[in-house]
């Protein structure tokens, strides 16, 4: 598939079926994320892959309201990023999160960012961040960033539109 066609199609999934992703297709979606471009290559992402359904059942109260996407997901990969190692960790795990997502998407597997980072947690004055940091062991050091959260579609979204020129979102030698 043309990467733009690939680019196209990659949507946010947020319902899923109880078809299990293979060992394979997770090994690809993680070796995509260590594909990704870090500031000076230093690489500061961990990544913690959650399979268990009673993980991923306690994960749902890591958003205030609950992370609805987790009701059907079978599988859910939380990022984290050392910040001490250094300053692009936001960049560059940001990044890692969306070679993931792409990937994911190219091998027919929906997934969504579900935002950890400056977010609440369903618990009262607990952080998404605090929330995932003690339910998966996570050392002080580690940035909780986000979780892609995935499975097989329930149902496909239609491929975004290509962009059209000129654009809002584009300004040409000056603002
Ligand atoms: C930084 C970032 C944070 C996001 N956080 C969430 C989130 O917490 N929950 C959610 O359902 N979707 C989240 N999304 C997905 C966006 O809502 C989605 O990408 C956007 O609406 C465009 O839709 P599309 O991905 O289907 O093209 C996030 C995406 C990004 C890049």
């Amino acid at each position: 598939m043309e990467l733009m066609e690939v680019l196209r199609k990659r949507r946010s999934v947020r319902k899923y079926t109880n078809q299990i992703i293979s060992d394979e297709a997770l090994e690809k979606i993680l070796s995509a994320g260590m594909l990704t471009p870090s500031g000076k290559g230093l690489k500061p992402w961990q990544a913690i892959v959650v399979r268990d359904p009673d993980t991923l059942a306690a994960l749902y109260s890591c958003r205030q309201g609950g992370a609805k996407m987790l009701e059907s997901a079978t599988c859910a990969i939380a990022v984290f990023s050392d910040k001490e190692k250094t300053d692009t960790y936001i960049e560059d795990s940001s990044l890692f999160m969306g070679y993931m997502h792409l990937m994911a998407s190219s091998l027919g597997i929906g997934s969504v960012w579900l935002q950890i980072r400056l977010r609440p947690s369903d618990q009262e004055g607990v952080t998404s961040e605090e929330f995932v940091r003690s339910l998966l062991g996570v050392p002080e050091n580690m940035m909780p960033e986000a979780i892609l959260v995935m499975g097989y579609p329930e149902s496909q979204p239609d491929p975004n539109p290509m962009p059209e020129f000129p654009s809002e979102f584009v300004h040409y030698e000056k603002w």
